[in-house]
């Protein structure tokens, strides 16, 4: 039987549910590092040009794809033509590995609220804290279960019940949470300096050492990072693009999903970087990833005392509503193509989804312990399995689908078809020409460059 498909309420809906998707640790942990490493103000401002280009190109695409074949990626694209349909199957795939690993994630920043929160906040400073507690055995499987647990519950309500009214609530508190950190983070001073010589590092271009090589490098660290942030190349759009009114403006929408996406990162850019220039000097600039998020900042936390507990904590919520929202985006993503696959209820679907994803995410925590080995990437990159899913979607499949996409749009089905879509309710699409120039051009090549990126060793 055909299922009934959900459908959110209205505009605010569909922009802060796709906001809440494309707002993750993204914009939270990586751009503030990726910016601090790229000589601040020069990579900001390649960023927004990217974003409002690049970003907007494909995102646009893609929720148009959705709102016109009001199908799941799984069948939307061979809706659009047959021989594309493979192109589906592989952008169901990349849900279906980032979603288990990003939900033991999820579960490290659940503990370390929760720590935070009951005033255990100062013991995650401990050397060596951070690795015992994920190569330990049982805590981050149980923490990665609440976390999945939380979005198996919202995606179980449904479209407009579920996802559209946790986004109005989470997404409002999100804003309001990460501007007050950031006022307060701008006041503090530390032994290195102040927050606002740091906020000079951020946003002052630094040209010095610049060559044609360096600035290709920052060119292809933003665009990846943007493909990234926006939630690109994984059916995400597309399936809550489906679930978008005819009315719906699209390219406003797009404005607004950007606006918000490179907002929430510059900010938290504002709030990392002074920080832990302040604390830690340039050497703390330096640490990337999971330790910037779980070591560098507990520690600037406890420098900060008292208060430092009640900051470190609303830090980690902010963390937290974060990751969530984009959690749930992946879950429904795939959901919606377990249902249109094989006509199930959202129900059965979601419950045969997470127990899949259960075991995966299980056999990724595992990774970490018992099944402990180190694996070097392409890249050159040291691997446990999480590092290893999250290379195979986002440096390979990622770019592939984002590519035929783009010759898909741009050279088989052309750009007419989505800027139709697009302007079906005669509204205006400013961006037209450059829209054409990206999809057809621009966007493929800087596709091919991030993909082969993925095989050049650091
Ligand atoms: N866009 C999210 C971020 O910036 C990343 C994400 C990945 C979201 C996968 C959903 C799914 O963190």
């Amino acid at each position: 039987m055909e299922k009934k498909r959900g459908s959110f309420t209205g505009n605010i809906g569909f922009v802060l549910a796709a906001a809440g998707s494309a707002v993750g640790l993204g914009n939270l942990w990586r751009f503030p590092y990726l910016a601090a490493k790229n000589g601040g103000g020069v990579f900001l401002l390649v960023y927004v040009i990217m974003a409002l280009t690049f970003g907007f190109a494909l995102m646009i695409t893609e929720i148009a794809i959705g709102r016109k074949t009001k199908l799941s990626p799984v069948k939307a694209y061979s809706q659009l033509n047959k021989r594309f349909g493979f192109l589906g199957y592989i952008a169901s795939v990349v849900p279906f590995i980032i979603f288990p690993y990003y939900c033991v994630i999820g579960g490290w920043i659940t503990k370390y609220m929760t720590d935070f929160i009951i005033g255990k906040g100062m013991e995650t400073v401990a050397d060596g804290y951070f690795v015992s507690f994920i190569t330990s055995q049982w805590s981050p499987i149980f923490w990665c279960a609440i976390f999945m647990g939380l979005c198996a519950l919202v995606v179980y309500k449904g479209v407009d019940k579920g996802i559209e009214k946790i986004s109005k609530v989470l997404m409002p508190l999100l804003f309001v949470l990460i501007l007050g950190i950031a006022i307060f983070t701008l006041t503090i001073k530390g032994p290195f300096g102040t927050a606002l010589e740091g906020l000079k590092i951020y946003f002052v271009p630094d040209f010095t050492g610049m060559t044609v090589k360096r600035f290709f490098n920052i060119l292809l660290d933003a665009t990846g990072q943007i493909f990234y942030s926006m939630s690109l190349a994984m059916g995400i759009m597309i399936t809550y693009g489906s679930y978008t009114k005819k009315e719906t403006n699209l390219s406003k929408s797009v404005n607004q999903i950007e606006i918000c996406d490179t907002f929430v990162a510059l900010i938290a850019g504002m709030i990392m970087v002074p920080v832990v220039y302040a604390f830690q000097g340039y050497e703390g600039l330096e640490k990337s990833g999971t330790s910037l998020l779980f070591v560098s900042l507990p520690k600037v936390f406890q420098t900060m005392g008292v208060v430092g507990h009640i900051v470190g904590a609303l830090f980690f919520v902010l963390v937290l509503f974060a990751a969530l929202t984009s959690a749930i985006s992946l879950l429904e993503a795939i959901t919606s193509v377990v249902m249109d696959k094989f006509s199930w209820g959202r129900k059965k679907s979601c419950t045969v989804v997470m127990i899949i994803s259960a075991v995966i995410a299980l056999v990724t925590c595992l990774g970490y312990n018992i099944w402990y080995f180190e694996y070097t990437l392409p890249n050159g990159v040291t691997a446990q399995i999480l590092d290893i899913l999250d290379y195979v979607s986002n440096n390979l499949l990622m770019p592939v689908v984002a590519f035929v996409t783009c010759i898909l749009v741009g050279w088989v089905i052309k750009p007419k078809t989505i800027i139709d879509e697009v302007k079906c309710n005669d509204e205006k699409f400013s961006r037209e020409g450059i829209y054409k120039f990206m999809i057809k051009f621009l966007c493929p090549v800087l596709l091919i460059l991030i993909f082969t990126s993925s095989f050049i060793k650091y």
